[in-house]
């Protein structure tokens, strides 16, 4: 107890992982996968074997954690299937009036530091404002992924992020193509003799196919650019404030992440 007196504040460091099952590490009955650290950390304090999350996912669950308020009410939990933020160019994130246990922790004097994933998004209105930025939530110093580390982050590991949705983009961006050589086809009689019957069912300018072409090839590069700049956009390693790396180097990425604790701890 006086330990943990008003005028000696321990030092702390909470590890959240994600994706964690409590079977995954030595001190809960893992005996393929060795964690002697952990292991150590649980048998010279405290081993709990209850814990109940707000949510099973990354985004609302940590939403949840720092707020100590339920993930729907500030926005970061839906019932709907998306259920994490999927673009970090995206305006969604963890509000900036929501109070983090880090944000109380430096106005009891703290010096904070989180290195890792965030997740809990970025900008508001415009690119560079920063508003859900971790240096914003009450965190002084962040070194990590203002994203996640999903399988697109990886050359050649396939895609997380909306395979369905992609899948059917590709379907609809074919009916769309097959419907304008139809359309072609059709024109394309009406000048001959041999299909007058059918062209008197559909008349289309040269003009409107031009546009209808046009409006297409613009339809298919919106779908498609965003999911192959996917690992451009949201696979990126931030300092503070600072893009450091982008796309982020995966192989890598847990020894940097390491001693970036590590020198943080040290200051
Ligand atoms: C240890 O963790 C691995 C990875 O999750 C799992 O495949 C294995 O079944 C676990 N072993 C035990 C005994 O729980
Ligand atoms: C933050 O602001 C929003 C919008 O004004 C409001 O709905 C919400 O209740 C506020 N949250 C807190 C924790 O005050």
């Amino acid at each position: 107890s006086t330990y943990l007196s008003f005028d000696k504040k321990p030092n702390f460091v909470l590890m959240m992982v994600d994706d964690l099952g409590i079977g995954d590490i030595g001190c809960y009955g893992n005996d393929t996968i060795r964690t002697p650290n952990i292991d150590r950390l649980a048998s010279e304090g405290v081993k709990l074997t209850q814990y109940i999350a707000a949510a099973p996912l990354c985004t609302p669950s940590r939403a949840a954690l720092m707020t100590g308020r339920y993930p729907l009410r500030s926005g970061m939990a839906s019932p709907g299937r998306v259920q994490v933020l999927l673009f970090l160019g995206g305006s969604g994130g963890l509000p900036p009036n929501e109070t983090t246990f880090a944000k109380r922790l430096q106005q009891q004097g703290y010096t904070t530091g989180l290195v890792g994933k965030w997740h809990q998004g970025v900008n508001c209105e415009s690119r560079g404002d920063h508003c859900h930025h971790p240096n914003q939530h009450g965190f002084s110093y962040f070194y990590g992924l203002p994203f996640t580390l999903f399988n697109d982050c990886v050359p050649g590991e396939g895609s997380d992020v909306l395979v369905d949705l992609q899948l059917a983009l590709q379907h609809l961006t074919l009916l769309l193509g097959l419907g304008l050589l139809t359309m072609v086809g059709v024109t394309f009689c009406s000048t001959g003799r041999v299909c007058v019957r059918l062209c008197g069912l559909l008349e289309v300018s040269l003009w409107l196919l031009v546009l209808l072409f046009f409006v297409s090839t613009v339809a298919a590069a919106v779908w498609y650019v965003p999911f192959g700049l996917l690992r451009t956009w949201n696979c990126i390693i931030m300092r503070n404030q600072d893009v450091i790396e982008q796309p982020l180097t995966v192989e890598t990425l847990s020894q940097r992440l390491l001693a970036e604790a590590q020198n943080f701890i040290k200051r």
